[in-house]
C-alpha cells in the first residue's frame, strides 16, 4: 500500500481515499495500539487534504486539550506552522458541529470525535490553501475511525480493570474463608482436642475407656492438620503476614522435590502481584512433583522493569498443555487479568519451564 504524499497542491482522489481509509479500518481490526491508528489518522488527514497539518485533540476533564496524535512526519502546508489555533478547539467544545475558519491565507478546519454520546475530541486541519468544499464529510469520516479506536481501547481497559476486579473480589472471598476457618473451626476444635487430653489423663477412667479418648483426640488432631492445610491452600497466611519471599520459601520448604531458590525482590509487592506469584509457583511445583517427576526445580524471581518477573523451572519429563488441565490456564487467566503474561516452555523430555510476568506500577492504584 502506497502511503506516500501526493505531489504538492493536489488533494487525493475518491480511489487513493477509499484505499487510505481501508488501511486505518484495518489497523482497527486488527487491534493496533490506538495512538498508532490516531497517528495514522492524523497522516491520512494531512495527505488528504493537500498539504496540510492535521492533528487529533483530546478534551480533558479540566477542560484542557491533549494533543494524542499529529502529522508531523506528513507534508507541511506552505506558510503554515506546526500548530492549529486554540480558538478552534474551543468551538468545536461549544458547538459539538464541524467548524471551519480562514485567518489570512490559513484555512483550518475540524470535526468534532463523539465516542459514544461523550464528545470526546475533534481531528482538526489546517492550510495554506482553501479547504476542498467536502471537507466536513471528508474529516468526519476521519473522526468516525478516531471514535472506533477510541472506544475499543476503552472496552479493552474496561475490560482488563474488571478481570481485575474479578481477581481480587475472590482474592478478597478467599482470605475471609481462611480468617474465619481459622477464627472459628479451628479453634473450636483445638479446644475440643484439648479437653479430650485433660479428659484421658483423669486417673479414674477405665483403661479401655482411656485408649479410646487418645485415639479419638489423636483422630481430631489429623483432622485438624487437614483443616490448617486446606486453609493454607485457600489463601496462605504467611503471605499477607510475610510476605512473598518468606511465603516462597515456606513453599520450598513443603515441597518434596528439592527447591533452588533465587530470589531478588526487596521489598512488598502490590497484594494482587504477592498473590499471582504465590498461586503461580504454588501450582508449578505441585505439577513438578505430580506430572513431571522432576528432581530438582529452580524458582527465579526478580523485580525489574516496573514487573515482578517469575521463571520457574522443572528438570522432568517435559510435555505439559493447559488443555488438559485447569491448573495452568488459571494462571495464565489470573496473570493476564493483571495485565501481565504467562508462558510455559515444556519440550518432552527437557522439563517444564514455565514465565510469568506481573506489572507492579499498575497494581498500585
Ligand atoms: N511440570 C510438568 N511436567 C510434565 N507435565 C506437566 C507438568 N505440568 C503440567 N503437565 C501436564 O500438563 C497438564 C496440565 O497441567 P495443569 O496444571 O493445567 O492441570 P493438572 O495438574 O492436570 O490439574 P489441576 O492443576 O487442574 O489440578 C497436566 O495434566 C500434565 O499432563
Ligand atoms: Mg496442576
Amino acid at each position: 500500500m502506497n502511503l506516500s504524499a501526493p505531489a504538492v497542491g493536489r488533494t487525493q482522489s475518491e480511489a487513493e481515499t477509499e484505499a487510505a481509509l481501508r488501511v486505518v479500518a484495518m489497523m482497527i481490526a486488527r487491534a493496533e495500539p490506538c495512538d498508532a491508528v490516531l497517528r495514522a489518522v492524523a497522516a491520512q488527514a494531512a495527505r488528504r487534504f493537500g498539504p496540510a497539518t492535521a492533528d487529533v485533540i483530546r478534551y480533558e476533564r479540566d477542560g484542557r486539550t491533549t494533543l494524542v496524535a499529529d502529522s508531523t512526519h506528513g507534508p507541511l502546508a506552505a506558510g503554515w506552522g506546526s500548530r492549529l489555533p486554540a480558538g478552534l478547539a474551543t468551538s468545536v467544545l461549544r458547538t459539538e458541529r464541524f467548524v471551519s475558519a480562514s485567518v489570512g491565507s490559513r484555512f483550518t478546519a475540524a470535526s468534532p470525535v463523539h465516542v459514544g454520546n461523550v464528545l470526546w475530541g475533534l481531528v482538526a486541519v489546517g492550510s495554506g490553501h482553501a479547504l476542498p468544499t467536502d471537507t466536513e464529510r471528508r474529516l468526519a469520516e476521519l473522526a468516525e475511525l478516531v471514535a472506533t479506536a477510541v472506544a475499543n481501547e476503552q472496552r479493552k481497559a474496561e475490560l482488563t480493570a474488571s478481570r481485575a476486579r474479578l481477581v481480587a473480589a475472590s482474592d478478597e472471598a478467599r482470605r475471609r474463608i481462611e480468617r474465619d476457618l481459622h477464627d472459628g473451626a479451628q479453634q473450636f476444635l483445638i479446644t475440643l482436642e484439648l479437653r479430650l487430653r485433660s479428659l484421658a489423663e483423669r486417673p479414674a477412667l477405665l483403661p479401655g475407656i482411656r485408649a479410646e479418648i487418645e485415639d479419638i483426640a489423636a483422630e481430631l488432631s489429623d483432622g485438624l492438620d487437614d483443616l490448617r492445610e486446606l486453609s493454607r491452600g485457600i489463601h496462605p497466611e504467611i503471605l499477607s503476614k510475610g510476605g512473598l519471599r518468606l511465603a516462597l520459601r515456606a513453599l520450598a520448604r513443603r515441597s518434596t522435590v528439592p527447591v533452588v531458590m533465587d530470589l531478588r525482590i526487596h521489598s512488598r509487592l502490590p497484594e494482587p502481584v504477592e498473590v499471582g506469584a504465590y498461586y503461580v509457583v504454588s501450582e508449578v511445583l505441585a505439577n513438578a512433583m505430580k506430572h513431571g517427576r522432576a528432581s530438582t526445580v529452580e524458582v527465579e524471581a526478580e523485580t525489574s522493569d516496573g514487573a515482578l518477573h517469575v521463571r520457574v523451572r522443572d528438570d522432568g519429563v517435559g510435555g505439559a498443555d493447559l488443555a488438559r488441565g485447569s491448573g495452568l490456564v488459571g494462571l495464565r487467566d489470573r496473570t493476564e487479568a493483571l495485565g501481565g503474561s504467562f508462558a510455559v516452555d515444556s519440550p518432552r523430555g527437557e522439563g517444564t519451564t514455565v514465565f510469568c510476568r506481573l506489572p507492579i506500577a499498575t497494581m498500585s492504584a
